[in-house]
């Protein structure tokens, strides 16, 4: 049963709740401030209840949350060049909040909200109305995001939302990963696999410049299975800038795109405690994201976290998509349905 207790209060006197599903011993926690995810407990291979998300002790630190950690992320996921885009022919700006460019919905995100909760059987269901203008975006957009934790430990993600007037979106969710529970160091030895022969190269301000390239003979080669640290401090241009990887895949299902169930986009693994988690999507990328500018700071349960301490794959249209005609389409119309569904599934395997 779904149980719910105070986490805490916001800067301005709100408060926040925790809402715990449980699928027998292991659970998912999640805040209605962001959805954030704030533990996330399933058995090592040794039935250890390992938490494998990051996260932190108060509401304060969410607030201050410059890492988004477990957060959802909205109206769109990632960058915006100086965040503009023209839609039929009106020009819009966003609220640029990362330098010159719009990153993860602006200075107030979709993370930066407490959502209206209800509690299902084995889940959470979220809602908001985004208003028209909110960050400069166009349209009353009315967003649900929904999270289930089953018997079978899925973490299952569903994000429908409804537009009033044609706008953009692309909304996924920060959760940094580490297989080997959070404040147990870096996630250099997690193997990650990802079902994707293309990515986007970033140009500068880590912005994707349109190039879609093969992965072969690169560092962004994941298609057998990797381990994360092993390229990671190569000198490689596209690393180097951004200190490790921070960069967006093309699934392999890319011309299915928009189809109803999700398929799977690739797997992590940590060897050492046998934790699997299998990725499943409807979207056409998924961002890599290794920590990079995951700054010393104390963390849950009075862990530590440095830079690399989590691995975050976020599910996602491209980024920078207004700018790159070639990607897949961003723009919602007015009455159209979005919906992106995501599983995380977890289980203890020997290998990927
Ligand atoms: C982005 C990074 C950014 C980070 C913020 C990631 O999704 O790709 O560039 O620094 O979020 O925590």
């Amino acid at each position: 049963m779904v149980t719910v207790r105070e986490f805490g209060v916001t800067k301005d006197g709100r408060t926040v709740s925790c809402y715990r599903i449980p699928a027998g011993a292991a659970c998912l926690e999640v805040l209605d401030y962001g959805c954030t995810v704030h533990r996330l407990e399933v058995p090592d291979r040794d039935g250890k209840m390992t938490d494998v998300c990051l996260g932190y002790d108060t509401v304060g630190e969410y607030e201050a949350n410059d890492g988004y950690l477990g957060a959802v992320i909205g109206r769109h996921g990632n960058r915006i060049c100086r965040g503009r885009f023209t839609l039929n022919g009106t020009a819009y700006r966003l609220n640029c909040n990362d330098g010159e460019n719009h990153l993860h919905g602006g200075a107030k995100g979709f993370d930066k909200y407490i959502w209206q909760a209800e509690i299902l059987e084995d889940g959470v269901l979220f809602s908001r109305c985004s208003e028209d203008g909110e960050e400069g975006y166009p349209g009353n957009l009315h967003v649900q995001v929904e999270y289930r934790f089953t018997r079978d430990y899925q973490w299952i993600l569903e994000y429908r939302a409804e537009s009033d007037r044609d706008t953009v979106i692309n909304m996924t969710n920060h959760c940094y990963f580490n297989l080997n529970g959070s404040g147990s160091g870096d996630v250099k030895g997690h193997m990650l696999r990802l079902n994707a022969g293309a990515f986007t190269e970033n140009g500068p301000g880590c912005l994707p410049n349109g190039r879609i390239l093969p992965v072969e003979h690169t560092v962004f080669d994941f298609r057998g299975g990797k381990m994360l640290g092993r390229d990671l401090e190569l000198d490689e241009e596209q690393l180097r800038v951004v200190g490790g990887y921070d960069h967006n895949f093309v699934l392999e299902q890319t011309a299915a795109a928009d189809k109803e169930l999700p398929e799977e986009a690739g797997a992590l693994w940590s060897g050492k405690s046998g934790i699997c988690m299998k990725i499943y999507t409807t979207q056409p990328g998924i961002q890599v994201y290794t920590a990079n500018v995951l700054t010393d700071r104390p963390g849950k349960d009075g862990a530590q976290y440095h830079p690399h301490d989590g691995v975050c794959l976020e599910t996602q249209y491209f980024p920078n998509s207004m700018e790159c005609p070639e990607f897949p389409s961003i723009v919602l119309k007015k009455g159209e349905k979005y919906r992106q569904a995501t599983i995380y599934e977890f289980g203890v395997t020997g290998a990927i």
